[in-house]
């Protein structure tokens, strides 16, 4: 519908340089520019690097999502930011040139936060997200367990990792046995030729006396290695498929147990799975069968809008200007450990003006501000 508010989002708090265009809940443009392979031989994202490449995609990555969706800059209703958490150097990449975009074009500025954008996305394949949705949010920098009455405005998080995130566990195994990075996608596909049950790798915080909703995955991790390290010390081969679907499944079996527990116990009954991991095919299967024999509802976006990208950003955007939610002020800064209870930035209260997402009162917003910072 063309009431609905266009808004382009710029996401930059990890290695992905992502820029999405949405209409309301409708996909227009998702234009990434990835420097994961510059960080491969690292075998981890380098935060320098990252921010550098940042740099130099920003302005072809935006470029090339307008003409993607079609509409010019000055159509937009908005411009929203991944604003944290993150990378503080690569987020400020994106904040500064949402800023400078936002300024120019007179449009209202919105910095959103990550994990919540993670959510919103998958408004984008599924439609209008359930109130109340739990969220299951799994990738390399993230595992988080999240209750969100409302995407906008009130997420609550129920636990999260205590230790390595689900990505990052799938990344140190990868490396252990020599697959090369990122592990995530490398094991999948490896683990589809092997047996889950060829090994009992122990099961993360499940003891009956655990925080029910929190997750860790560096125990996992430890025995895997040592495992592997005790093969090798033998002289025997180290069986790759197996070792690998023993490994997924340990880490699959563990996430999907405690979110369909917390659905339960407060009684939600929509789960999201987000975040890179959710690509992972034996967690969307998993993940499928369980949610069925408990009677919930089970969304997951597909693999691309799970992966860091700015369409999700757009799509925050787009649901805080549809709902009116106020928009940052200028002075926004990269926040990279930004409260997942923040789902966005909104300027201070006393702020002197309201914002809309019609064009002439964002004119407005600006040049109130300029002249606000020229005479402060
Ligand atoms: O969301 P994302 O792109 O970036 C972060 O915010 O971290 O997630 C990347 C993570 C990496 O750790 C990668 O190994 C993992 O997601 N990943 C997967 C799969 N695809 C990506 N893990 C398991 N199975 C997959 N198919
Ligand atoms: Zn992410």
């Amino acid at each position: 519908m063309a009431d609905e508010p266009l808004v382009l989002g710029i996401e930059t708090s990890c290695d992905e340089t992502g820029v999405g265009i949405v209409r309301g809940h409708t996909l227009l443009a998702d234009a990434v520019a990835s420097s994961v392979d510059e960080h491969a031989r690292f075998g981890g994202v380098v935060p320098e690097v990252a921010s550098r490449a940042h740099l130099e995609a920003m302005v072809p990555t935006i470029q090339r999502a307008l003409k993607d969706a079609g509409v010019a800059a000055s159509d937009l209703d908005g411009i929203a930011v991944t604003a944290g958490p993150g990378l503080a150097g690569a987020l400020l990449v994106g904040v500064s040139a949402a800023k400078a975009y936002a300024y120019a074009l007179g449009k209202p500025l919105y910095g959103v936060n990550h994990l919540a954008s993670h959510i919103c996305v998958d408004q984008l394949e599924h439609g209008p997200l359930p109130e109340p949705t739990m969220a299951l949010l799994v990738s390399g920098g993230h595992s988080s367990l999240l209750l969100a009455p409302d995407i906008t405005a009130d997420v609550r998080p129920l636990g999260s990792t205590i230790d390595d995130a689900a990505g990052e566990a799938f990344d140190k195994i990868a490396r252990v046995l020599n697959l090369g990075f990122p592990g995530g996608p490398v094991i999948d596909r490896i683990a589809r030729e092997g047996d889950p049950d060829a090994i009992a790798f122990p099961r993360g915080l499940t003891g009956p006396r655990d925080a029910a909703y929190d997750f860790s995955f560096s125990g996992l991790k430890t025995a895997v290695a040592r495992w592997i390290e005790a093969k090798r010390a033998a002289g025997e081969e180290v069986p790759i498929a197996d070792v690998s679907a023993s490994f997924q499944e340990a880490v699959v079996d563990v996430l999907t147990r405690k979110a369909v527990r917390a659905c339960k116990d407060e009684g939600v009954e929509h789960l999201m799975i987000g975040g890179g991991v959710a690509a992972n095919s034996r967690l969307r299967a998993m993940a499928e069968r369980r949610c069925e024999d408990a009677g919930l509802t089970l969304r997951v976006p597909r693999p691309k809008l799970c992966t860091d990208n700015g369409a999700m950003v757009a799509a925050l955007g787009a649901e805080m200007v549809a709902r009116g939610r106020s928009a940052s002020a200028w002075d926004l800064s990269a926040d990279s450990s930004l409260p997942v209870t923040d789902p966005h930035v909104p300027a201070p209260t006393g702020h002197t003006h309201s914002h809309s997402h019609s064009h002439s009162h964002s004119h407005d917003h600006v040049h109130e501000l300029s002249r606000k910072n020229l005479y402060a």
